[in-house]
């Protein structure tokens, strides 16, 4: 079977991923620098597949270590999830972000290149489509410049790998259009681990829940939606794990560049969720509405047909299972993996 490396493994989605692979009896790599993860999301990935893989603590930037992993493993392809991911952070210290999420990536592609490695899928994000489109938003509408740094990267990585696999044929590259990632694996045992307040809802809920946090802000009520909340397509990270080992297989066969999007297609409100989550797990999410977070639109959910079509990926979990499964793991694990 194929050997893939598997950069940020550690983190939320890649330790997901890396149950997948090894479920699908890929042998697994991961090099990570744990800045934003921890070496015990590994372990338990191990414990769940019951499968062994190989830990490098390392740097995306530094090739020394790349080229090292590329001399000692026969690597088929990579899935790339390195990177720093925190918008605000991304508009305090830009450097940084170009620096990890940018030339990281381009070092990574240089030391594929010269290991003659040149399959890749690649973690990029709805925020691609800028605030340009209604939703659904589906791979044919051009990309737009997003309105914070961290999509900037996102979209100076996927623009540099189509002009590289314009200029050899050998490339392939999957860019993958994340919608929402939510929800834990259904053991419980990992899950999105964020440090300090997270920015995004689902871990700020599930933190109200346990008490760690007093209640939770919701960012406009006043949207041109059905209830006045944001609508975003929330996708459970199991079924988008799934959608790396599924655009692992379309790579290893198929050259080029090609997006997709990876959602459930189901535009989902704000108080939708918090109503829901605290339905499905009994407990009660004190909040306030509050002012609009700068930077946020009003709606954006995915058309996942392509996917669908030419992945043969399916999104199996409900939102039911994304919150159930989300508390699930916060229950078990108050403060995290520490
Ligand atoms: P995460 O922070 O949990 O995982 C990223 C991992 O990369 C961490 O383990 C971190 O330690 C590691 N890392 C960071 N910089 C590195 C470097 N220079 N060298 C080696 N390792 C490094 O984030 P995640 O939510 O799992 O996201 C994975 C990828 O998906 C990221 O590229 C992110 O931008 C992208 N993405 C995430 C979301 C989301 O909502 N979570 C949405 C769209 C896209
Ligand atoms: C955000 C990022 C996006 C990134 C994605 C995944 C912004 C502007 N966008 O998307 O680039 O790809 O995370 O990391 O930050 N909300 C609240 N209260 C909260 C938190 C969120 O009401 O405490 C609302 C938001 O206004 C939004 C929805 O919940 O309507 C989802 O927010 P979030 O989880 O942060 O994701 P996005 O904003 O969609």
């Amino acid at each position: 079977m194929a050997t893939i490396l598997v950069t940020g493994g550690a983190g939320y989605i890649g330790s997901h991923t890396c149950i997948a692979l090894l479920a699908a009896d890929y042998e697994v790599i991961v090099l990570d620098n744990l800045s934003n993860s921890s070496p015990e999301a590994l372990q338990r990935v191990q414990k769940i597949a019951g499968k062994s893989l190989q830990f490098i603590e390392g740097d995306i930037r530094d090739s020394r270590v790349l080229d090292q992993i590329f001399a000692e493993y026969a690597i088929d392809a990579v899935i790339h999830f390195a990177g720093l991911k925190a918008v605000g952070e991304s508009q305090q210290i830009p450097l940084t972000y170009f620096d990890h999420n940018i030339s990281g990536s381009i070092n990574l592609v240089q030391a594929m290149q010269r290991a003659g490695v040149f399959r890749l899928v690649f973690s990029s994000s709805a925020t691609v489509y800028g605030d340009a489109h209604p939703s659904p938003l589906n791979e044919n509408m051009p990309t737009a410049m997003p309105n914070n740094n961290y999509g900037y990267t996102k979209l100076v990585v996927e623009q540099m790998l189509e002009k590289l696999a314009a200029s050899d044929e050998r490339w392939s590259f999957a860019l993958l259009r994340y919608f929402n990632p939510v929800g834990a694996h259904p053991t419980g045992h990992i899950g999105e681990d964020p440090q300090g307040i997270p920015n995004n809802l689902m871990p700020y809920i599930t933190q109200v829940a346990v008490g760690k946090r007093e209640k939770l802000s919701i960012f406009g009520n006043d949207y041109d939606t059905p209830d006045g909340t944001g609508v975003r397509d929330y996708i459970h990270v199991v079924d988008l794990a799934n959608a790396h080992v599924c655009a692992l297989k379309n790579r290893l066969q198929q050259q080029g560049c090609r997006a997709w999007n990876i959602g459930t297609g189901r535009g989902i409100s704000v108080l939708e969720i918090k109503n829901s989550f605290e339905q499905i797990n009994g407990v009660t999410i004190a909040f306030e509405f509050a002012p609009r977070r700068a930077g946020d639109i009003a709606t954006c959910f995915a058309d996942n047909a392509r996917a669908i079509a030419e992945l043969g990926w399916q999104p199996q979990y409900q939102l039911e299972d994304m919150l159930k499964h989300s508390w699930n793991w916060q229950k078990q694990n108050p403060q995290g993996y520490r």
